[in-house]
């Protein structure tokens, strides 16, 4: 048997890498907008005035981007039983414990799939608000209190996005194996049958 099980062809990687480098740029010029503390990050967009400019724009293009990753991912990404299972035994999954691997978990684990619900949400609530709020081409439609009420909407919504990247990313990188998924589209046979058992055998037929 091949030692590495293909996961990601070029095209799903190039799209995630994509909204990867999107959403940090967004948020880290969305914390330059919120507080004076940061606005130094605005020079990730080339200074306060293209930060301005270039943050709804390069949104538009970020939310665009993840339907694309959605719409490769999202069936994979449907909670169910054994999920709930999962969930349940979240401390031994923290502590390493041997009950979860007992679990015949899919491409994707509880975790990830509440990750990625967590994202279609925030990115949704972005995307509208960020609408609303657009000041040079479409606020002038919206009354007063509707722009700020978007605009705090915008802000939690931002702050969910940033802190479920957190988690994704520490996720990604403390589960050893799981990095080179999405550098190299291949996963250790070994990191497959232990982590996702069910995908594993869906994969090669063996168990
Ligand atoms: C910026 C640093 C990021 C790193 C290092 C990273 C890393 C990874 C890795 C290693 C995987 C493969 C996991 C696996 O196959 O088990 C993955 C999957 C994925 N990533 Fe990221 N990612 C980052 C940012 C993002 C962002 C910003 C988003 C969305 C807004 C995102 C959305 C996803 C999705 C949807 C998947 C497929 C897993 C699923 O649907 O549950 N990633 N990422």
């Amino acid at each position: 048997m091949s030692k590495f099980i293909p996961r990601y062809g070029v095209s799903d990687r190039v799209n995630h890498w994509i909204v990867a480098l999107l959403f940090v740029l967004l948020s880290l010029s969305g914390l330059a907008f919120f507080h004076p503390a940061f606005f130094f990050l605005s020079s990730v967009l080339g200074g306060p005035v293209w930060a301005r400019i270039l943050h709804p724009f390069l949104g538009l293009v970020m939310a665009g981007s993840f339907v694309g990753l959605s719409m490769r991912v999202w069936k994979e990404n449907i909670i169910k039983p054994v999920d709930i299972e999962w969930l349940k035994m979240i401390e031994e999954v923290i502590n390493n414990g041997s009950g979860p691997d007992k679990l015949p978990i899919g491409k994707y684990n509880a975790g990830q799939k509440l990750m990625f619900w967590t994202m279609v949400g925030s990115v949704a609530l972005l995307v509208l608000t960020g609408i609303v709020i657009w000041r040079s081409y479409f606020a002038m439609y919206f009354p007063i209190p509707l722009i700020r009420f978007a605009m705090l909407i915008h802000m939690l919504a931002g702050f969910t996005g940033i802190i479920a990247l957190i988690v994704h990313v520490y996720a990604a990188i403390w589960v050893k194996g799981t990095i080179r998924a999405m550098t190299r589209g291949s996963v250790d046979a070994e990191w497959a049958k232990h982590h996702h058992p069910e995908w594993f055998k869906e994969q090669t037929g063996k168990h």
